[in-house]
């Protein structure tokens, strides 16, 4: 996934196009540049670099580029090495139309070699280059737009774009399919973007382009048509929330902000969506009640941490509403022969809200006539364009590479969801809901609990960071907890680690234990509790290294195991809320003292809009 901003009005083009681009690291750094079109001599000049966004402003501020309409992007690569000749943007020929992407042109290769056999020269191995060139064929005789327009429909893949040409300096085209682009109306002066915080130091003002649409942008007009030139309109958005809260406000990464985020977050949520008389408000579903009541079976579809939540959610819709659910990977579900229709629920779960093969995911089941209800975290997103009905996790920009405060965002929109579809269908009534409720209505204070004994939890994590692997342990409602605190760990430290169902540790990762490996045992009070103990007492015959998660007062553990992070009881259903914080928390210690980047993990990107 990349990041892409432009800037046409009346201000520098440059500091405007670095400061957004900065806000949009997230999607990709492991090269950037720009492009603006020189005021007087209506030239445009480029600057690319490998490497993170400060390389490239460092060598900005050494040589400027002056211009009030421009383009810049930040890449993460699809096709070709983060080198200076791939990085965006790319040009035409003649130096005069320049353009960044985001996406993948998958008939990239046949465009390429026919516009190489009509004599255009590449500079780049990238799939991109082959757009900027067939606009710079087309150009000849008709206006930059037509020329746009005339190139997009000849692509197979997906894009968002940013052109600008020396021939119509006040022009700043934007135009999309497959991966999100925004314009920010601000006042004489617009605004592309892949994301909203790259806009806001400057408006809150908001377009969502949607599929297929093409926007033509100057200083003071913005003009949105489909591929076909046919004219649309479309209103912006004001958004709520602002810069601040996409900040670092004081903590060293995002992560570690948005780990301490969690409470607030869900009191939030709760307090927006639990009425007075204990009735669960879920305003933007727009699923018919009659659908719901249909509904014979749940098909959940997620990728990552969001698939973690999606096996979170299987235990406690089947538990609360008694309705099978069945979980998939996006990528495994969108190629499976789905035996899915009109009675099957598919609930489409995605932070981003841009994950390519979530996406495709949520088409297949649509193809079947199945009702798509999608849990959140980014307004407007393609994933919820693409759903019949939404619930919005509300915990706003996850900058963080690694997703914390959204994934329990996730949890506590299957909590509400359950709580609404059994009261739907007759399976609790009110006063048992209005009692389970008041007990979810506490995890927040627990939270901040677990929360205040951080220091002790990163001491413990240090003390392991050397160790070479990592096993997680969970049974039941805790398992995909050892699944997703597995994930946290690898991806941010690069130490192998892996989640296993505890009863599974005799047929197989019983043989990895000895004291070279630590073993993350989470086991807070439960059905299961005893089946736990015996796992350790397993563990700790073969010496193995054990971290427990266990319930404040448990001091059975406590005689058993030196390393143990105490958390708050709560009923068994609500636990997955808490005991993924020490998880969190873990990995996030763990790799900083191993040095690593915390918030941009190498190889990674915050959501994979490609397959
Ligand atoms: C989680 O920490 C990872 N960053 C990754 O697995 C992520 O959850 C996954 O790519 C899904 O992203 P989405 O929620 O935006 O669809």
């Amino acid at each position: 996934m990349c990041g892409i901003i432009g800037y046409v009005g009346n201000r520098p083009a440059q500091d405007i196009l670095l400061s957004g681009l900065k806000r949009l690291e997230y999607r990709g750094y492991d090269s950037s540049g720009i492009s603006v079109i020189h005021s007087e001599k209506n030239k445009i000049s480029t600057r690319k670099s490998p490497g993170k966004i400060a390389v490239l402003e460092s060598s900005l501020k050494k040589k400027p580029l002056s211009g009030i309409i421009g383009i810049a992007h930040s890449r993460w690569a699809t096709h070709g090495a983060p080198t200076q000749a791939n990085a965006h943007p790319h040009q035409d020929c003649k130096g005069g139309i320049a353009i960044v992407h985001n996406g993948i042109i998958e008939n990239y290769a046949s465009l390429k070699s026919s516009l190489i056999k009509e004599g255009h020269r590449f500079k780049s191995q990238t799939d991109t280059e082959v757009i900027v060139h067939l606009i710079e064929k087309f150009y000849k005789r008709i206006p930059l737009e037509e020329a746009v327009r005339k190139t997009l429909r000849l692509l197979d893949g997906s894009f968002a774009l940013g052109v600008i040409s020396s021939r119509e300096p006040d022009k700043l085209i934007g135009a999309r399919l497959g991966s999100p682009l925004i314009v920010g109306v601000g006042k004489g002066e617009n605004f592309l973007a892949s994301d909203v915080p790259a806009v806001l130091d400057s408006t809150k003002e908001v377009v969502f382009l949607e599929e297929n649409e093409l926007a033509v942008l100057t200083k003071d007009s913005l003009k949105i048509t489909d591929l076909n030139g046919r004219p649309i309109s479309r209103n912006s958005v004001r958004i709520t929330w602002d810069i601040a809260h996409a900040e670092m406000q004081g903590y060293k990464h995002f992560m570690l902000k948005e780990i301490n985020e969690q409470p607030g977050i869900i009191e939030n949520i709760l307090k927006m969506r639990i009425g007075p008389e204990a009735q669960v408000i879920l305003e933007e579903l727009e699923i018919p009640q009659a659908v719901f009541k249909k509904i014979k079976n749940i098909s959940v579809v997620a990728c990552g941490t969001a698939y973690h939540a999606g096996l979170v959610g299987k235990y406690i819709l089947e538990e609360i509403c008694k309705v099978p659910v069945n979980v998939d990977v996006s990528s495994e579900f969108r190629y499976r022969g789905l035996l899915i229709g009109q009675d099957t629920l598919v609930i489409a779960v995605s932070q981003s809200g841009e994950t390519a093969d979530t996406l495709a995911g949520v088409k297949e089941a649509r193809k079947r006539g199945a009702p798509v209800l999608s849990i959140c975290n980014v307004l407007g997103s393609s994933l919820t364009r693409e759903s019949d009905g939404v619930i919005y996790t509300y915990a706003g920009p996850e900058i963080g590479v690694a997703s914390t405060k959204a994934y329990t965002a996730q949890l506590a929109a299957f909590y509400l969801l359950a709580f609404y579809l059994a009261e739907l269908k007759g399976v609790l009534s009110r006063e048992k809901i209005a009692s389970l409720l008041c007990e979810l209505k506490k995890i927040p204070k627990a939270q901040e609990e677990i929360l205040k004994n951080q220091a002790a939890i990163a001491t413990l994590a240090k003390r392991h960071s050397h160790l070479g692997s990592f096993l997680y342990l969970g049974r039941h409602i805790n398992y995909p907890s050892a699944l997703e605190g597995a994930l946290k760990l690898k991806e941010i430290s690069y130490i192998p680690a892996e989640g296993y169902a505890a009863g599974e540790m005799k047929h197989g990762p019983i043989a990895l234990i000895d004291e070279y490996r630590a073993v993350v045992c989470i086991n807070p009070y439960s059905h299961v509790y005893e089946k736990m103990v015996s796992n350790i007492q397993e563990i700790r015959a073969r010496r193995g290294k054990i971290i427990a998660i266990a319930s404040f007062g448990d001091e059975k553990l406590k005689e058993q195991i030196k390393e143990v992070i105490y958390i708050p009881g709560c009923p068994e259903i609500f636990s997955p809320l808490l005991t993924v914080l020490p998880l969190q928390l873990i990995a996030y210690h763990i790799a900083v003292k191993r040095g690593c980047d915390v918030d941009q993990p190498r190889n990674l990107a915050k959501s994979v809009t490609v397959e």
